[in-house]
């Protein structure tokens, strides 16, 4: 599937829907800084268009690298279950670095739920915190991959 998914910056309306019902079991998925012009909305579609995963960059700074000088972090990241393992996150995260790294960007951070660290590992993240609890959520750990030589 890699080479038929693609990916696009999208309102963030577009991603609520797949945020809601994988990350906050059908909740409310609105997140502080979702209107912030700086913040960039993603979504891969697959071949018919739909879309796969959703996930958004914005810039902040980072709590366990205080030196990075343009930090940004990466939330809100889901894949619809039918379509996990298939290459549409690894499609979103690769696109999401280049176009972090096109804005000046020097570093990249989540709060991985434990479930997803070894995801974040094969997109060249590496565990630097934790783990520590999310009320509600459960178990992350802090993950970071520096965009140096991007
Ligand atoms: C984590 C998640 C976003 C991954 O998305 P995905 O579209 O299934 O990922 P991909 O198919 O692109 O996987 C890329 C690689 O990571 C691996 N991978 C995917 N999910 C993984 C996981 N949870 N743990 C370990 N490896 C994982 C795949 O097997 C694939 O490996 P490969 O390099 O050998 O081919 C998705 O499983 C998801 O939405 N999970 C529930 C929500 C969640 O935990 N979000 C993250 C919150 S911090």
């Amino acid at each position: 599937m890699p080479s038929t998914v693609t990916v696009e910056r999208v309102p963030v309306e577009l991603t609520l829907p797949l945020r809601s019902a994988v990350l906050r079991d059908g909740g409310p998925a609105g997140m502080p800084g979702d209107d912030d012009p700086a913040t960039v909305h993603l979504a891969a579609r697959t071949a018919d268009g739909r879309i796969a995963c959703v996930a958004r960059l914005s810039p902040a700074p980072c709590p366990w690298r205080p030196e990075a000088r343009a930090p940004w972090q990466l939330r809100g990241m889901a894949t619809d279950p039918a379509v996990r393992g298939s290459g549409a996150g690894r499609a979103l995260v690769r696109d999401g670095l280049a176009r972090v790294a096109a804005r000046g960007g020097d570093l990249v951070w989540c709060d991985a739920r434990e479930t997803a660290v070894g995801f974040y590992e094969r997109m060249g993240f590496t565990v630097v915190a934790g783990p520590y609890d999310k009320p509600g959520i459960g178990r992350h750990r802090g993950m970071v991959t520096d965009l140096g030589g991007r």
